[in-house]
């Protein structure tokens, strides 16, 4: 397929403090988009200006949520170039969420491509600042007008860049996260492992009762058993527990997390033992007190590696460590923004190097 680069209409305002982003609230200047019907298949791939889509009120996706999403980010080097972080990862992802959901396929090395060629087109939108990246976007919508619930026969894919700093406001400072009892996000034979707008909708009542009692984060338990850790809201969870790392197992109903892949590794080649099983909640509550669990952190590509000083189950409230960043959650860190960033050398390829 051809990839036709439209001209800019109009550059915008660059943002002005690069270190004051909000997460996901400025866009770049262009976006990619391709469309897709039965009978052609994907067609008409374009780079453009970014603007609103005209949808008809019937779309598909607006009734009953047939989307999916990837992110991803690039991130400035110090010799100005700019690199993806195992982007061909998240092309696989987007097509095994799309198989979940009863979506059109595309071609990975094609939206790759393209993605590529975005990036370079806006590339001085990537910023500078330490901590500071272009997160990409790509997404998938069902277009079809009708109120039949089916798979749609028509869809839109698109990709859109936006500027960000860190996730959370506290940048790397550790977050409370309250255990929820009464919420489950996903149950076996869902849609748990997808990447799919709905996921998150799903989960909003949760995070606005965890926001409104001053938690960052809800940490979601098994939806069966309500015993076992799962994932948190945008991240995977990691606990140093007994000197091990503990994390939950990829069955089905968490996301499998590129950056949680990448922090696997990395603590393998630290010399620690990985245990891929679900921690209950009285072993982080019984662990935080004896000491037995040192460290908590997430690992998402929105939230990298993101240290857990408290959790909250019902009503009791424990704290990880001594409350601050441990040394592995730091080191972690550290290793993987500096793989990112081009400061320590790429051993295993995670990097792109446009
Ligand atoms: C990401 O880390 O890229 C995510 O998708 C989390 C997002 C929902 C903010």
């Amino acid at each position: 397929m051809e990839l036709n680069v439209l001209p800019l209409t109009q550059p915008k305002p660059r943002p002005t403090d690069e270190t004051k982003l909000i997460f996901g609230r400025d866009f770049t200047d262009r976006m990619f988009v391709m469309e897709f019907d039965r009978d052609k298949g994907w067609h008409s791939a374009r780079i453009q200006s970014y603007q609103p889509f005209t949808l008809d009120p019937a779309a598909l996706v607006l009734h009953y949520a047939q989307e999916i999403f990837e992110g991803l980010k690039a991130f400035r080097r110090p010799d100005g170039r700019i690199a993806l972080f195992r982007p061909a990862d998240n092309m696989t992802r987007f097509n095994r969420s799309a198989r979940r959901m009863c979506m059109p396929e595309v071609d990975e090395n094609f939206l790759l491509h393209a993605i590529k060629e975005l990036v370079r087109l806006d590339a001085d939108w990537v910023p500078h600042s330490e901590g500071t990246s272009l997160y990409i976007r790509p997404t998938m919508i069902a277009t079809e007008p009708v109120l039949g619930v089916k798979p749609a026969d028509q869809y839109l894919c698109y990709v859109i860049l936006s500027p960000v700093a860190a996730y959370y406001k506290g940048g790397v400072a550790p977050v409370k996260i309250w255990i929820s009892d009464k919420y489950v996000r996903a149950a076996a034979g869902g849609t748990g492992e997808a990447k799919t707008g709905g996921n998150y909708a799903a989960s909003l009542y949760a995070s606005t009762e965890a926001a409104e009692r001053g938690f960052d984060q809800v940490l979601w338990l098994d939806a069966e058993q309500r015993r076992y850790v799962e994932e948190v809201g945008s991240m995977n969870i990691c606990f140093l527990y007994d000197g091990k790392v503990v994390t939950s197992p990829l069955k089905g109903t968490i996301l499998d997390g590129i950056t949680r892949r990448s922090v696997l590794t990395l603590i393998r080649e630290l010399g620690l033992e990985i245990e891929e099983r679900a921690l209950s909640v009285d072993e982080i509550i019984e662990g935080a007190a004896t000491g037995r669990l040192k460290e908590a952190f997430g690992t998402g590509t929105a939230a990298v590696v993101s240290p857990v000083g408290q959790f909250t189950y019902r009503d009791q409230t424990v704290t990880v460590g001594d409350g601050n960043t441990g040394e592995l959650t730091m080191k972690l860190y550290q290793t993987l923004t500096g793989i990112q960033y081009g400061k320590i050398a790429d051993r295993h390829n995670w990097v792109d190097v446009l």
